[in-house]
């Protein structure tokens, strides 16, 4: 195999699976985003291509075509010349990170490509800040919704209505710049006053991680006050408290 789609974990470089790793140590060529922590590209070759083809704004922006054309390309050249590519993505490339786009992109070229899978942050960074998702008694169901929808899409195509979103723990990816909006929309829901807890996790799992904990009544201005800024991760639900 010559191509792997390989999931670098939330941030924390010991986050990685061993299969990820060691395929980073091979690689001739990595295509990878914005969110991969860099302390994992020390692992590579010293004459491994490095292609760094983030997405964060403000920065040059990196469009989806772009980079299935990056890695269709670098695909090919890795089956003709006997090459590895990874294509590294932050947390697991099929949770939010279109790694699902970039499959069909492979396999519209007749590519055969790998799945590696990674820790998605959805999970991994509540559970580093001391909140689980799930907890006898209190939790027994979550959801993980972007906060963030494809900007193409109108208003009556959106998904995700968070007012009807009734699991116990909501997970938000995608949700800061957004807070405010979406604080209201969950607040539609009978299920949840402005006492239910909220957490927003900044960085999480590296070392300027910051976390915030407040309630749906008062979490917009304590992210304000603490100058949350993306990657966050918000968090709903009683669990938020539980192992306090
Ligand atoms: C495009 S999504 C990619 C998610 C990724 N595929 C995953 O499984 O974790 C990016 C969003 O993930 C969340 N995220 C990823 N890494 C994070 C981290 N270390 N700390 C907090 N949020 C993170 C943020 O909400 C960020 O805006």
């Amino acid at each position: 195999m010559n191509v792997f789609l390989v999931g670098a974990g939330p941030g924390d470089e010991g986050l990685i699976t061993v299969k990820g790793l060691d395929l980073i140590k091979k690689a001739d060529i990595i295509i990878y985003d914005d969110l991969v922590g860099k302390n994992l590209l020390k692992y590579s070759k010293e004459d491994a291509e490095l292609i760094y083809v983030g997405k964060r704004k403000g920065k040059h922006s990196h469009k989806q075509e772009e980079i299935n054309n990056i890695l269709v390309e670098k695909a090919k050249d890795a089956i003709a010349n006997n090459k590895i590519v990874v294509r590294l993505k932050g947390g697991d490339s099929f949770i939010f990170g279109r790694g699902g786009e970039e499959v069909l992109e492979l396999k519209k070229h007749n590519i055969d490509y790998e799945m590696v899978p990674g820790i998605t942050s959805s999970i991994a960074v509540p559970e580093v800040s001391d909140i689980p998702l799930t907890h006898r008694k209190v939790a027994t169901s979550f959801t993980v919704v972007t906060g963030h929808e494809a900007e193409d899409k109108k208003e009556n195509e959106k998904q995700v209505k968070l007012s009807e979103l009734n699991a116990n723990t909501i997970v938000i990816l995608m949700g800061i710049t957004n807070l405010e909006n979406h604080v209201m929309e969950l607040l539609k829901n009978q299920n949840r006053t402005v006492d239910t807890p909220v957490a927003i996790i900044m960085n999480g799992t590296r070392p300027d991680q910051k976390i915030i904990k407040g309630n749906l009544g008062n979490i917009v201005n304590i992210a304000k006050e603490n100058n949350i800024a993306p990657p966050g991760i918000i968090v709903v639900g009683d669990v938020v408290n539980v192992l306090e």
